[in-house]
């Protein structure tokens, strides 16, 4: 699969089998995350993978949208059972120091959400699904993982064999909603 097939194939996954995700395809899946551009090359990121199920239970119960945040048109978030059930989760940490802050604009934000779309990609190149988790308790599971205050957690990626079957072209606005040309159009 080439890299624009994968993105355009690539969907949300949210259901998966326990089937185990073979430690190859996994290291692939992680070597992806190093392989992305960061500012000034610094890799703010780092990353814990959890397989134990005890702790992806607990993962997934901090994950309850309820807790704390309801984005709309949900009652729960919908990858709540997916951090349970997926064979593994990365969970993609930042040290903020490390990366740009300018503007008022924080880049380790950019920096994991790039390593974040290659994790994605490189996973469902090999037949794997994901989805990017960003509704969680963050201080619970920094607690749970002993990850230091001073880190941020961006997001949590339940990845295993998809259970679901392609859900199609992914609803998107039209290109002249979003790019405009010379000049920005109101
Ligand atoms: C920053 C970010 C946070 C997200 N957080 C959640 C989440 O907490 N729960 C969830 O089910 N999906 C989450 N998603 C997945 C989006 O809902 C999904 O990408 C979007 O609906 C488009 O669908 P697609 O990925 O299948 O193309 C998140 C995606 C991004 C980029």
């Amino acid at each position: 699969m080439d890299a624009l097939e994968a993105i355009k194939t690539r969907r949300s996954v949210r259901k998966f089998s326990d089937r185990p995700v073979e430690p190859e395809k996994l290291q692939a899946v992680l070597e992806a995350a190093q392989l992305a551009p960061s500012w000034a090359n610094m890799q703010c990121w780092r990353f814990v993978v959890v397989q134990d199920s005890a702790v992806k239970e607990k993962i997934s119960e901090l994950s309850y949208v309820e807790v704390f945040f309801a984005p709309k048109g949900y009652r729960t978030n919908p990858a709540q059972k997916a951090l349970a059930e997926a064979p593994l989760v990365v969970v993609a940490c930042a040290e903020p120091t490390h990366s740009g802050d300018l503007r008022g604009q924080q880049y380790y934000m950019a920096d994991v959400g790039i390593a974040a779309e290659n994790i994605m990609l490189a996973a469902h190149a090999q037949g794997l699904g994901s989805v990017f988790v960003g509704v969680f308790d963050e201080e619970g599971v920094g607690e749970l993982l002993d990850i230091p205050p001073e880190i941020r957690i961006v997001g949590l990626f339940p990845i295993g064999y998809p259970l679901e079957e392609g859900k199609g072209a992914p609803k998107r606005k039209p290109l002249d909603e979003i790019v405009f040309y010379e000049k920005w159009k109101a």
